[in-house]
């Protein structure tokens, strides 16, 4: 299935386009994360969620410079894996009570979203450099670790008593 036609024929145009899809999903994730806090009943994990967004909203912002820096406006791209994960995310949420069996499913579902935008990243900045656009590089780096640190604060706050709390609520 030709998805994108012929349109993409460079590297260069690669990164465009994933510059595009991955500006779609910070898009996305800035307004999934005010319906996660919403949902979430722990206060840290609320908190995390909360705190995120507001990264999102610069990372977003970021990707406006980048799309600048390389000559192109800023324009979305829908992302079908991104929409995937988003869709099985709400199914799940949709289908979890309230309370810390929701909390660890919002958690998980959050990271992996944050593979999927670390695996984006990744490829942005590797793609920056081999182009030579080091200043674009520099700048999504700044992403990528605020991504990964964002990962770690949710493993750190689900093994930090979020999982342990639904499995006593399944029981
Ligand atoms: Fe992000």
């Amino acid at each position: 299935m030709a998805l994108f036609g012929t349109s993409i024929k460079s590297l260069d145009d690669l990164f465009v386009h994933t510059l595009r899809t991955t500006y779609y999903a910070e898009n996305q994730i800035v307004s999934a994360l005010a319906t996660m806090s919403d949902q979430a009943t722990s206060s840290e994990l609320k908190a995390a969620f909360d705190r995120h967004r507001a990264e999102s909203q610069t990372q977003a912002d970021r990707l406006e410079r980048v799309f600048a820096l390389h000559g192109h406006d800023p324009k979305e791209t829908t992302c079908p894996a991104f929409d995937g994960i988003e869709k099985a995310n709400d199914a799940v949420a949709s289908d979890t009570e309230s309370g810390p069996v929701l909390d660890a499913a919002l958690a998980g579902g959050a990271q992996l979203v944050e593979h999927y935008e670390i695996a984006q990243y990744g490829k942005l900045i590797a793609w920056a450099k081999a182009l030579g656009r080091e200043d674009c590089a520099s700048v999504l780096a700044e992403t990528l670790d605020e991504e990964k640190a964002t990962d770690e604060r949710l493993s750190a706050i689900a093994g930090g008593g979020l999982n342990q709390a639904a499995a006593q609520a399944g029981a």
